[in-house]
C-alpha cells in the first residue's frame, strides 16, 4: 500500500460523526471504570476509538483489547487500523480470532473476537496485560459477549487489588439498549455519539410470503431484484443482505451469467452505469477478497455485495445506496423438535430489517426493496432478535463459567438470563461427557476439555483417541469439522455431476459409508499431494478450506502436546482393527448423537427425544441401502425437514454402555447442582432414579 492511500485513509476518519468528539470521549474513558458508547453504525467507533486511546497514552501500561462477535470483522478492521496508523499489522495493531493468531510483543491494539478474550480470561483472570477492555457490537448479543459483560462486572465493579493500575471497560453499542447497559454496569455514564442519518424508503415486495419461511426461493427473487435495480436505478452502490456462503455462492453464480447479457447501451436506464461488480461476503471468505469489499468501485461500474448478516452493523461498506433484503438470517437456535441447536434459516425480525434498510442512508437518501410482502413482515417477523444466550446450547459456556470458579450458574450476572432449563441442559451434557461430576464440579477430563476451541463432544473424542495414541486421525477430522465445507458445490448441472462424481469416489476410497473417514481421507490425499492445491481443482474440493484446516490440525496438536505435557494423561490400549478404532473414538464424543434405523430411511435419535431424522443427501450414506441401523452424526439441519449431516455407522456395542448415561440424570435434579454443591444425600436420590432410567434392551439383529 503506497504512502499516500495510508493518509487518505486517516484524513478520511476526520470526517467520521465520532471525530469532533474526540478529547470528551477520552475524558469520559478516564473517567470511570464502565463506559457505555453508544451511535450509529458507521460512526467510526470501532476504528478511531481504540486509536484514540492509543494517542492519549493508555497503552503506556497495557493493551487495548477490543472485541468483535464476528472474525471477519476483527480482522478487516485490524487491517484497516493498522493502515490508518501507518504500521504493519500483526506488529502495533493486530488481531487474534479462533485459530489464527496475527499479534506480536508490540501490539497494543489488539482486535480479537469475544471467543478470544474468554479464553483468555480462562488463562488469566485479571486481564492483567490490557489496560483496557472494549466490548464492541454488544446489541448483537452473542452469546460470548453476553458472558464476557457478566465476567467482566464481576471482576471489575470492585476495585482489584491485584493491579497495579486501574482497568477501563468500554461497552459500544450500536443506540440499541444503552439505559439497559448502563444499569447493569454499575449505573455507568453513557457517551452518544450524535449521527445523521438520510431517509431511506421501503417497498415491499410479492416474492415471500407467510407461507414461504421454508422455501429456499428466496435467493432467486434476490438475483430478480438485484438485476431490476441496477437496470432501472440510478448509479449507485447495492447491498444484498442473504443467509450464507452457500446461498451467496449461488446467487453470484446466477448473477455473473444473467449480467453477461445486460446490453448497456438499451436495457439500463442510467446511462452512466457500463457494468456491475458482484463481490461475496461471508465469514470464512479468504482476507484479500474481504478487503475488495471495502475498495471505491471504478467509474462506471456498480458494486453489488452479496452478503450475510455481517453487513447490518459489524461492516460498513461506504457508497451503498440500495439495499435488498431477504427478509432472512441463518441463525443456531436450539430446536426443542429435535432437543439439539441446529443451523436454520428463518425470518429476521422488524429491528434487524430496519437496522439492514439504515444501511442505505448513510451518505446520502437511500432505497431498500424489500423481497418479501408485508403481511410476511406483520406475520412472521418478530419485534427484536432474541440474545444467543436465550435460543442455544450453553454447554461450552458454562464449562468455561465452572473452570473460571463460578459455580453458581443460574445466578451469573446475566443481562438477560437463559432459561434455566438450558443451563440444567448443559449441566447435563457436561455430565453427560464427564466434564463435570454428580456435584457440578469439573473434572479432570472437563479441564482438558476446556481448553480446545472445538464442540465438547468433539473435544472428547480427540482426548480418547489421544489416549488410545491415534489422535493423529481425530486431529485431521476435528481439523476438518472446524473450517468452512470443504465440497464444491458448482452452480452448473453437469458440473456439478462431475464434482458429485469425484466426491463419491473420494468416500468410496475408505468404504464409501463414512463421511468422517472421508473428511480423514480427503485431508490425507491433499496433505500428501505434490500439488495440493491442483488436487483440490481436480477434486472438486476447496483448496482454502483445505490449508485452514492443516493449520487448524497444526493448532489442536500443538494444545495437545502442551497438555500432555502439563498433565497426567490417560493411556489406554486397544486391540482392534484402525476403522474400528476410529469409530469407536468417534462414539465417545457422539453418543449424545446416535439414532438408530426406525422406517426406511428414517431413523430415530436416542436421546431421548426420539427425533425422527434423515440423512442429508450430502453424505455418502445417503442412498445406501446397507445393513445400516445404528449410526452417529455430527449435526443437524432443518428445513422442512430434519436431516443428519456427516454420518457414520457403528455397533449398537460401542455406544451400549454409553447410552443409560443420556438418562441417568433428569435435568431438574441438576437445578441444586446449578446453584451450588450439593449434599451426599441428594447423591443418592439420583442414583437411585438412575436405575429406573435404563434404555430399553436391544436385540442382537439391530447390531451391525
Ligand atoms: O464502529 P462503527 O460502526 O461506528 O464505525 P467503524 O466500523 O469504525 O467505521 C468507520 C468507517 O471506516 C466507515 O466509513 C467504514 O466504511 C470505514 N472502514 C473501512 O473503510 N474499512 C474497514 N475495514 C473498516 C471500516
Ligand atoms: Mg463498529
Amino acid at each position: 500500500m503506497s504512502k499516500t492511500s495510508r493518509g487518505d485513509a486517516k484524513d478520511e476518519s476526520k470526517h467520521l460523526p465520532i471525530y469532533r468528539h474526540k478529547a470528551k470521549l477520552v475524558e469520559a474513558v478516564k473517567a470511570s471504570t464502565f463506559l457505555v458508547v453508544t451511535g450509529e453504525t458507521g460512526s467510526g467507533k470501532t476504528t478511531q476509538l481504540p486509536q484514540y486511546l492509543y494517542e492519549a497514552g493508555f497503552c503506556k501500561n497495557g493493551r487495548i483489547g477490543i472485541t468483535q462477535p464476528r472474525r471477519v470483522a476483527a480482522i478487516t478492521v485490524a487491517q484497516r487500523v493498522s493502515q490508518e496508523m501507518q504500521c504493519t499489522l500483526g506488529r502495533e495493531v493486530g488481531y487474534q480470532v479462533r485459530f489464527d493468531d496475527c499479534t506480536s510483543q508490540d501490539t497494543v491494539v489488539k482486535y480479537m473476537t469475544d471467543g478470544c478474550l474468554l479464553r483468555e480470561i480462562l488463562a488469566d483472570p485479571g486481564l492483567s496485560q490490557y489496560s483496557v477492555v472494549i466490548l464492541d457490537e454488544v446489541h448483537e448479543r452473542s452469546l460470548n459477549t453476553d458472558i464476557l459483560l457478566g465476567l467482566l462486572k464481576k471482576i471489575f465493579s470492585k476495585a482489584t487489588k491485584s493491579r497495579s493500575f486501574p482497568v477501563r471497560v468500554v461497552v459500544m453499542s450500536a443506540t440499541l439498549e444503552t439505559d439497559k447497559l448502563s444499569a447493569f454496569l454499575d449505573n455507568c455514564p453513557v457517551f452518544t455519539i450524535p449521527g445523521r442519518m438520510f431517509p431511506v424508503t421501503c417497498t415491499f415486495g410479492s416474492a415471500v410470503g407467510p407461507k414461504d419461511t421454508e422455501s429456499t426461493a428466496y435467493v432467486k427473487e434476490v438475483v430478480k431484484m438485484v438485476l431490476e435495480v441496477h437496470t432501472s436505478e440510478m448509479a449507485g452502490d447495492i447491498l444484498v443482505f442473504l443467509t450464507g456462503q452457500t446461498e451467496i455462492e449461488r446467487a453470484c453464480d446466477l448473477l455473473f451469467e444473467k449480467a453477461e447479457s445486460i446490453d448497456y447501451r438499451y436495457d439500463v436506464q442510467d446511462q452512466t452505469v457500463d457494468g456491475l461488480l458482484i463481490l461475496p461476503l461471508y465469514g470464512s471468505m479468504p482476507t484479500d477478497q474481504q478487503r475488495q469489499i471495502f475498495q471505491p468501485s471504478p467509474p462506471g461500474i456498480r458494486k453489488c455485495v452479496v452478503a450475510t448478516n455481517i453487513a447490518a452493523t459489524s461492516l460498513t461498506i461506504n457508497g451503498i445506496i440500495y439495499i435488498i433484503d431477504s427478509g432472512f438470517v441463518k441463525q443456531l437456535n436450539h430446536n426443542s423438535r429435535v432437543g439439539m441447536d441446529v443451523l436454520e434459516v428463518v425470518p429476521i425480525s422488524k429491528s434487524e430489517a430496519q437496522q439492514r434498510a439504515g444501511r442505505a442512508g448513510r451518505t446520502s437518501a437511500g432505497k431498500c426493496f424489500r423481497i418479501y410482502t408485508e403481511e410476511f413482515w406483520q406475520k412472521c417477523m418478530p419485534e427484536y432478535t432474541i440474545p444467543e444466550i436465550q435460543r442455544t446450547s450453553l454447554t461450552a459456556v458454562v464449562l468455561t463459567l465452572k473452570c473460571l470458579g463460578v459455580h453458581d450458574v443460574i445466578r451469573f450476572p446475566y443481562l438477560d438470563s437463559p432459561e434455566e432449563r438450558f443451563i440444567l441442559e448443559a449441566l447435563k451434557q457436561l455430565y453427560q461427557f464427564d466434564a463435570i461430576d454428580r456435584r457440578g464440579r469439573v473434572t479432570q477430563l472437563g479441564k482438558l476439555m476446556v481448553e480446545f476451541p472445538l464442540h465438547p463432544g468433539l473435544t472428547r473424542a480427540l482426548l480418547k483417541a489421544a489416549s488410545l495414541g491415534c489422535e493423529d486421525m481425530l486431529l485431521s477430522v476435528a481439523a476438518m469439522l472446524s473450517v468452512e465445507n470443504i465440497f464444491i458445490r458448482p452452480g452448473h448441472p453437469e458440473k456439478q455431476k462431475e464434482a458429485d462424481k469425484k466426491h463419491r469416489a473420494l468416500a468410496a476410497k475408505c468404504g464409501g459409508t463414512n463421511d468422517f473417514a472421508t473428511l480423514l481421507t480427503v485431508f490425507q490425499a491433499c496433505k500428501s499431494s505434490d500439488r495440493p492445491s491442483a488436487w483440490c481443482k481436480e477434486n472438486w474440493i476447496h483448496w482454502r478450506a483445505l490449508k485452514s484446516a492443516f493449520s487448524v490440525e497444526t493448532q489442536l496438536r500443538e494444545i495437545l502436546l502442551r497438555l500432555q505435557q502439563m498433565r497426567d494423561f490417560p493411556v489406554e490400549t486397544f486391540d482392534g482393527n484402525k476403522n474400528e478404532l476410529f469409530r469407536r473414538c468417534l462414539c465417545t464424543g457422539y453418543f449424545t448423537n446416535v439414532a438408530r434405523r426406525s422406517v426406511g430411511k428414517v431413523f430415530c435419535t436416542m436421546d431421548g427425544h426420539g427425533s425422527m431424522v434423515n440423512i442429508h443427501p450430502s453424505s455418502s450414506l445417503f442412498d445406501q441401502d446397507a445393513e445400516l441401523n445404528w449410526i452417529i452424526f455430527h449435526d443437524v439441519l432443518v428445513t422442512s425437514r430434519v436431516y443428519i449431516r456427516t454420518v457414520c455407522p457403528i455397533r449398537y456395542e460401542w455406544v451400549k454402555d454409553l447410552l443409560p448415561k443420556l438418562h441417568e440424570v433428569d435435568v431438574y435434579e441438576l437445578s441444586s447442582v446449578a446453584r451450588e454443591e450439593v449434599t451426599d444425600e441428594e447423591m443418592t436420590k439420583w442414583e437411585m432414579r438412575e436405575a429406573a432410567k435404563r434404555l430399553p434392551e436391544v436385540s442382537t439383529e439391530d447390531v451391525i
